[in-house]
């Protein structure tokens, strides 16, 4: 089953050249957090671009539920908050879908409330450890209640009288620094995050943004972020900008499949977003950054992807991975048609995603007649050079969008195809995803 239906597979076949613009659709991290922060906010909020795939409607709906309206009128989805503090106690569950960011940026935002809420989602979600953001927020005042292991349903009990934290998270994660912050938004004094490790900031910019009085500074422990709390958040009009994780799978097939060459328009190139397309520079990759802006504060590119057949595998630094770590999965299909071994280190994060990412990929570009050797926190490629992938197989997604998108992409540029159990979970995040790749070219046959 997939998360919304009967399981649907899909093939994707050897393609010919792709060409033409691809428009992917908005960023998912900064769609959650237009919702939830204009929720948060007194007044309405105006969003463009909201990306519209089941994770950030999920989002929508648990925002409706803790008494925002939140409304799509024309182009724009308009949100009115009830201001930091104003959550209401919801009448049921809140349901978050496949989405880690929306249960846990949720979850934050509600536990300096002074009611309990349950939290439940999918298979996958179900199985994912929520102890990372519960514990943080029981310095708040918060309790939780959940599953063995910290895992969904969940009860979080609110703080009735929060008081300000100071944390050090544990692993690079924008999802703790985000909760931690959206819980800090309703305690009195000032809450700090400290990160070793940088992770997206898509948070701090955008509480800025909302009138917040936040703070980064680069201290000897890493990013210190203080956040001073109970603060007026003004309604705001957002453009959200184009998902550059979304960007990375047309990126992606352009390179790996022979004759392409394929424009990426207005992409987001925030550095803490923008490891995949260095690393793919490093590979040596035909990727241009065309016509270099500044959009919303945020550097932005049209970007293009030419066939590149002499690409190279290369060590990735285990310090880039939080800026790529959604990326992985696709980086190991490039690898697997690049020249020589891509090794990933410091990945450990990537086996507690929808799904466990580095044993679904070894598993599925196995079945495909590629060699990958993994540990805990490691995993290797060893590239079969370009086109030369058998392919044939039929690949598990476990209701994983990227594992389900980064197969199809493979299988475009395998000599036999390549089949994915179920097409369901690629709607969470990219839900255009087979007509835009159809649109340049690619072939999809269900079944
Ligand atoms: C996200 C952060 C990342 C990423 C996820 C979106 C966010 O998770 O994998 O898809 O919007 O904050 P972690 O911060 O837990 O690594």
């Amino acid at each position: 089953m997939s998360a919304h239906g009967p399981a649907a597979p899909l093939t994707a076949t050897p393609s010919g050249p792709l060409s033409g613009e691809a428009h992917v659709p908005g960023d998912k991290s900064i769609s959650h957090r237009a919702l939830i922060l204009g929720a948060m906010a007194v007044g309405e909020t105006r969003v463009t671009g909201l990306l519209e795939g089941q994770d950030v409607l999920d989002t929508a709906a648990a925002m409706r539920a803790f008494g925002a309206t939140v409304e799509k009128r024309g182009d724009t989805w308009s949100i009115h908050g009830m201001g930091a503090g104003g959550f209401l106690e919801p009448q049921d569950v809140i349901d978050c879908g496949n989405s880690g960011t929306g249960v846990r940026l949720i979850m934050g935002a509600a536990a300096t409330h002074d009611f309990a809420v349950t939290y439940t989602g999918d298979a996958s979600l179900r199985s994912r450890p929520m102890a990372r953001v519960t514990d943080p927020l029981t310095l708040f005042g918060a309790r939780a209640h959940g599953r063995s292991g910290g895992r969904l349903p969940m009860t979080v009990v609110g703080a009735a009288d929060p008081v300000p934290v100071s944390y050090a998270t544990p692993v690079a994660s924008a999802q703790i620094k985000s909760a931690v912050l959206l819980a800090g938004l309703n305690a009195p004094g000032e809450t700090v995050v400290i990160e070793r490790e940088a992770t997206r900031d898509h948070s701090e910019r955008m509480l800025a943004g909302f009138g917040a009085a936040v703070e980064t500074r680069k201290t000897e422990e890493g990013r210190r972020i203080t956040l001073v709390g109970q603060p007026e958040l003004r309604p705001q009009t957002l453009a959200v900008p184009r998902d550059p994780s979304s960007a990375a799978f047309p990126v992606c097939a352009a390179l790996i499949v022979p004759g392409s060459d394929v424009l990426v328009p207005n992409i987001g190139l925030n550095p803490t977003r923008a490891g995949l397309f260095e690393t793919l520079r490093e590979m040596g990759a035909d990727l241009r950054y065309e016509d270099e802006r500044e959009e919303g504060g945020e550097p932005a590119a049209d970007l293009r992807a030419r066939f590149s057949p002499d690409m190279k595998g290369v060590e990735v630094p285990p310090d880039r991975a939080a800026s790529m770590i959604d990326e992985y999965p696709i980086l190991s299909v490039v690898a697997a048609n690049a020249t020589g071994t891509t090794s990933m280190r410091g990945v450990s994060e990537l086996r507690v995603k929808e799904s466990d990412r580095i044993d679904a990929m070894a598993t599925g570009l196995r079945a495909c007649g590629v060699t990958v050797r993994d540990g805990d926190d490691w995993w290797e490629v060893d590239g079969l050079g370009p086109g030369a992938v058998p392919g044939g197989a039929t690949v598990a997604t476990h209701l994983d969008h990227r594992i389900a998108m980064s197969f199809l992409i493979c299988g475009m540029a395998a000599r036999r195809g390549v089949t994915i159990d179920d097409v369901g979970a690629i709607a969470t995040s990219f839900p255009v995803f087979r007509d835009l790749m159809e649109g340049l070219g690619a072939t999809f046959q269900a079944g």
